[in-house]
């Protein structure tokens, strides 16, 4: 997948994320030399929901961002546009809801969600704002918003270097392990040119999320943006269910 590739058509994000899905996260986690576990951890505490409560899990892929809320009795749907990587998910964790559903469509009522998530998935939509006002109505006034992805290292020799690493050794080393190396490629690629911090941070406010807050993991390589679904909408009680 080339640059061109980079405006992200739906049908072909889905059909790419289908392709990679058997290997996925063997995939990711040599790729991200096994960080992915704390960074996981990090998300399920920053969404902080109870057992019980209703979470979505958007852009969940084979489900492996889902799993710690449900380990944790959190009632947790995992959603994901590619039926390849829903049904990777599904036979490893029947105990899963998984729900196909586009991003910037969702298939859920408003206010039904106690919290909302999305992890390594919002850089991969096509028009990532449409998902974040998705998000904000499907969660209910109070609810938590949590945002893990790829982000920009804040050391910038560190930042030069890791850029090299990426854009030099990831596409050979996925050309080796990986059933789809354009994928990789393109992953390479999306990350540097995805929104730094606090572009992002204005994205969540923008999109009217409200206490926008994020925190850098492994020097910046990944970011968690925290926010919260404010109690009122233009004065009004944005409390009912409908
Ligand atoms: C890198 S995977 C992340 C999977 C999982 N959340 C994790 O942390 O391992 C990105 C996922 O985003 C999904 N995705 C991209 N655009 C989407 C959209 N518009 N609606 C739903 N899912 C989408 C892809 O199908 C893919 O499964």
């Amino acid at each position: 997948m080339n640059r061109a590739s980079l405006e992200k058509r739906p049908e072909e994000m889905a059909a790419m994320f289908d392709d990679v899905a058997p290997k996925y996260d063997v995939v990711n986690d040599i790729l991200s030399m096994g960080q992915t576990r704390r960074w996981r951890r990090i998300v399920l505490e920053a969404v902080d929901a109870k057992p019980g409560q209703r979470v979505l899990d958007l852009a969940a892929g084979t489900g492996t961002s889902s799993e710690p809320f449900a380990d944790a009795g959190v009632n947790v749907v995992a959603c994901d546009f590619s039926v390849g990587m829903l049904k990777v998910g599904k036979r490893r964790r029947p105990d899963i809801d998984f729900i196909a559903g586009d991003a910037t469509n969702l298939p859920f009522a408003d206010n039904s969600f106690d919290a909302s998530t999305i992890s390594f998935g919002l850089r991969n939509v096509m028009d990532p704002k449409k998902a974040l006002r998705e998000m904000l109505r499907v969660t209910k006034p109070g609810g938590t918003l949590v945002v893990a992805d790829f982000s920009h290292p804040t050391f910038a020799p560190f930042r030069t270097v890791y850029t090299e690493y990426l854009m030099r050794a990831l596409p050979p080393i996925a050309k080796k392990v990986a059933s789809n190396p354009a994928a990789y490629v393109y992953l390479a690629e999306s990350i540097r040119v995805w929104p730094n911090q606090d572009k992002l941070s204005a994205w969540l406010t923008e999109a009217g999320w409200d206490a926008v807050a994020y925190r850098n993991l492994s020097g910046g390589i990944v970011a968690v943006h925290r926010a919260v679904k404010p109690l009122t909408v233009d004065g009004e009680s944005a409390a009912t269910d409908r």
